[in-house]
C-alpha cells in the first residue's frame, strides 16, 4: 500500500514506458530495433503462448533477466532525476512504470507501481505467492510458499490479463496537479488512457516527455521531444524551482 503523506503542494502521477530505460541499454519495444520486431507477441506475452510452449516463455524472460545483470544496464539521468524529484518536491510524487526492469528502484525512486510486473518476481499459480525471482525461472522450479513444483510464473502482466493496482493508479490519476508521460508509444491500454483520465481538469497539467510524439501526443497540453536522459533532468529542475 503506497503511504500518504500531508503536503502543501499538488501530487504528482509520472508514468514511465521503455523509453526511459533505452538510454539505459534495454531495448523498447516498437522501435525498429525493438523486441517485438524479434520476437513474436503471442509466443511470450500472452497466457495462451505460456499454455502453449512454456519453455519459449520462461526462456524469453530468462534472456531479459539476465540482461538486467549486465554491468553496462544501470540507471540513467531521467531515472535519477525522477528519484530526485520525489525526494524534493514538497508534495506526493507517484511513479506508474510499464517497465518491469528494477531501474527506477536503484536510481532510489520508492513510491513506485509496476502495473506491467517485475522481471526480478516469479508468481506461483497455485497459492498465489509472489518471491523476490533473480536467477533462471524453469518449469521445474518448486515454489518458495507452497513448495509444489511446475507451477511457477514470471510475474509478468501478459496481454489479456488485468494490470496490477489499477484501483491505486486511478486514485492517484484523479488527485495530480501534474500528469507527466515519459518514453511510451501509447499504443497499449489502459496506460495509454491515463492522459485522458486527468484532462479536462483545469488543475491539472499534463505533459509529454518522448524521443517523438506518442499516439496520444495531442491530448498534452504540454510535449517535449527529445532523449530522456536530457528532458527529464531539466524538466525535475524546472518542476523544483519554479513549478509547472
Ligand atoms: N528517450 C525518450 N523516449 C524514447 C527514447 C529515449 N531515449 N528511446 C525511445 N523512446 C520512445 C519511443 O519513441 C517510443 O515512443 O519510447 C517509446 C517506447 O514505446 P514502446 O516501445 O511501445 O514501449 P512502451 O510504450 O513502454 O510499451 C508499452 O507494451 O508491449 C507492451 O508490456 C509492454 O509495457 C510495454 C507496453
Ligand atoms: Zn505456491
Amino acid at each position: 500500500m503506497i503511504q500518504r503523506n500531508e503536503s502543501s503542494k499538488p501530487p504528482i502521477v509520472v508514468l514511465t514506458g521503455a523509453g526511459i530505460s533505452k538510454e539505459s541499454g534495454l531495448d523498447t519495444f516498437r522501435d525498429e530495433d525493438g523486441i517485438w520486431a524479434k520476437v513474436n507477441i503471442d509466443d511470450v506475452a500472452t497466457p495462451g503462448g505460456f499454455r502453449r510452449n512454456p519453455t519459449v516463455v520462461y526462456e524469453f524472460y530468462n534472456m531479459r533477466r539476465s540482461g538486467l545483470n549486465d554491468p553496462g544496464v544501470a540507471p540513467n539521468a531521467a531515472h535519477l532525476a525522477l528519484a530526485r524529484l520525489e525526494q524534493e518536491w514538497p508534495g506526493e510524487v507517484l511513479i506508474v512504470t510499464q517497465n518491469i526492469d528494477d531501474l527506477h528502484e536503484r536510481a532510489g525512486s520508492t513510491r513506485l507501481i509496476h502495473m506491467h510486473g517485475e522481471l526480478l518476481k516469479a508468481r506461483c499459480q497455485s497459492c498465489e505467492a509472489i518471491r523476490v525471482w533473480t536467477e533462471r525461472l524453469t518449469a521445474e522450479d518448486a515454489c518458495p510458499a507452497c513448495g509444489q513444483s511446475g507451477q511457477l510464473r514470471p510475474h509478468i502482466v501478459w496481454f489479456g490479463e488485468m494490470p496490477l493496482a489499477m484501483d491505486e493508479i486511478y486514485e492517484a490519476l484523479g488527485e495530480c496537479g501534474l500528469f507527466v508521460s515519459i518514453g511510451t508509444s501509447g499504443s497499449v491500454y489502459p496506460a495509454a488512457g491515463f492522459v485522458s483520465h486527468v484532462r479536462g481538469r483545469d488543475t491539472t497539467h499534463t505533459v509529454e516527455l518522448n524521443l517523438e510524439p506518442s499516439q496520444g501526443a495531442s491530448r498534452f497540453t504540454e510535449k517535449l521531444y527529445g532523449p530522456a536522459s536530457e528532458l527529464v533532468p531539466a524538466f525535475v529542475e524546472r518542476v523544483l524551482t519554479r513549478g509547472w
